[in-house]
């Protein structure tokens, strides 16, 4: 297989990176494939079914990324509020920068200000992007917990991660929207037979959600300072507490006057799915030909248990049941 056609071109990559990416090139074609479900292809990677890209990252990250104490991780596996979470943690950490009537969610959408992890470690060809970021550095990514460097995940003070994750039921509903959406034209819409298929298998970007799960959800509770679990369905429920532990656990609680001053519900009202989704920059389609995803695309109903209106019985009631099976005696549950 031509490499060419996997990646697109990087500008002069520096030494290490060439390393790197000389790796992963002979990598790919000896891994398992299967077809993706808006990109063309899907390699077996540690266990995890990841497009060429997110695989490059992950061994850019492990060749080259230098953490800081200060680096937030926010994780998720994909569709389960990435940006809803990307957009709390950016007005949390910044909340004493800006004002709420002018802030820059409201003129950019969080990806912008939350920089895709495994996508900007080869920006340019090189890690200064990264290691130009002031900190605390605030980065995104679907990765699985498994797939990052040891120094990351076993020194307790090298960096913290977030992760959001959510019923598999409204992760595999809002995959499907989203990735009927990026489909390149001419090319037939997925059926949600075909897509539930795939995603018991746990062929669907960034391998098996539950496997994505168990390694963020295991992690926490073995360091419970350095890895935070949230559920979607919790944050939707109780923004306010679910903003105060973020906070809490980022070293940074709400000061008695912030609380008098009503920030966190402030912060809750800026990063609401009504407030975002109704920003000029979320509303208008941002597609282009180096970015085929537009920003409205991350916006679709925001709720809790739409896949009640496209599931049937049976597909739920198998979802429920791996899902039962997969986390059995891990004290997980989305109950
Ligand atoms: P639905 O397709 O169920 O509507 P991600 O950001 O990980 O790609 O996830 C996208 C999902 O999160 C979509 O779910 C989207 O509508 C929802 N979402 C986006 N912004 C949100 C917000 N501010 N609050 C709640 N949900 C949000």
């Amino acid at each position: 297989m031509e490499t060419s056609k996997i990646f697109p071109s990087v500008e002069t990559p520096d030494e290490g990176h060439q390393n790197t990416f000389k790796n992963c090139d002979e990598l790919l074609p000896t891994l398992p494939q299967s077809k993706g479900w808006w990109v063309d292809q899907l390699f077996q990677y540690q266990g995890f079914w990841i497009h060429s890209l997110g695989i490059r990252g992950s061994m850019l990250i492990n060749d080259h990324f230098k953490p800081r104490p200060t680096d937030i991780i926010v994780a998720t596996s994909p569709k389960c509020g990435t940006t809803w979470l990307r957009a709390l943690l950016f007005s949390i950490i910044n909340r004493a920068s800006f004002d709420f009537n002018r802030h820059p969610l409201r003129k950019a959408n969080p990806r912008e200000l939350v920089p895709f992890f495994e996508g900007i470690i080869h920006k340019d060809g090189s890690t200064s992007f990264v290691d130009g970021i002031p900190s605390p550095r605030l980065l995104s990514t679907h990765l699985p917990y498994s797939l990052f460097p040891t120094r990351m995940t076993d020194d307790t003070s090298a960096c913290r991660f977030v992760y959001i994750c959510r019923d598999p039921k409204d992760v595999l509903v809002s995959k499907w929207h989203f990735a009927n959406k990026l489909r390149p034209k001419g090319v037939p819409p997925l059926s949600l037979e075909e897509v539930f298929d795939l995603f018991c298998k746990g062929v669907s970007h960034y391998g098996s959600f539950w496997d994505h799960v168990l390694g963020y959800w295991k992690a926490s509770l073995e360091s419970p300072k350095k890895v935070l679990c949230l559920k979607y369905e919790d944050v939707k429920k109780e923004p306010l507490g679910c903003v105060r532990k973020v906070a809490n656990f980022l070293g940074v609680p709400f000061t008695p006057e912030e609380e008098n001053k009503e920030i966190v519900e402030e912060i809750v009202k800026l990063c609401s799915f009504e407030n975002m989704s109704n920003q000029d920059v979320n509303k208008s389609d941002t597609r282009s030909q180096e970015n085929p995803i537009s920003n409205s695309d991350f916006f679709r109903k925001g709720e809790v248990g739409d896949w009640a209106n496209h599931l049937s019985p049976q597909m739920s009631e198998i979802l429920d049941q791996i899902t039962e099976q997969k986390f059995q005696g891990t004290g997980f549950s989305f109950h």
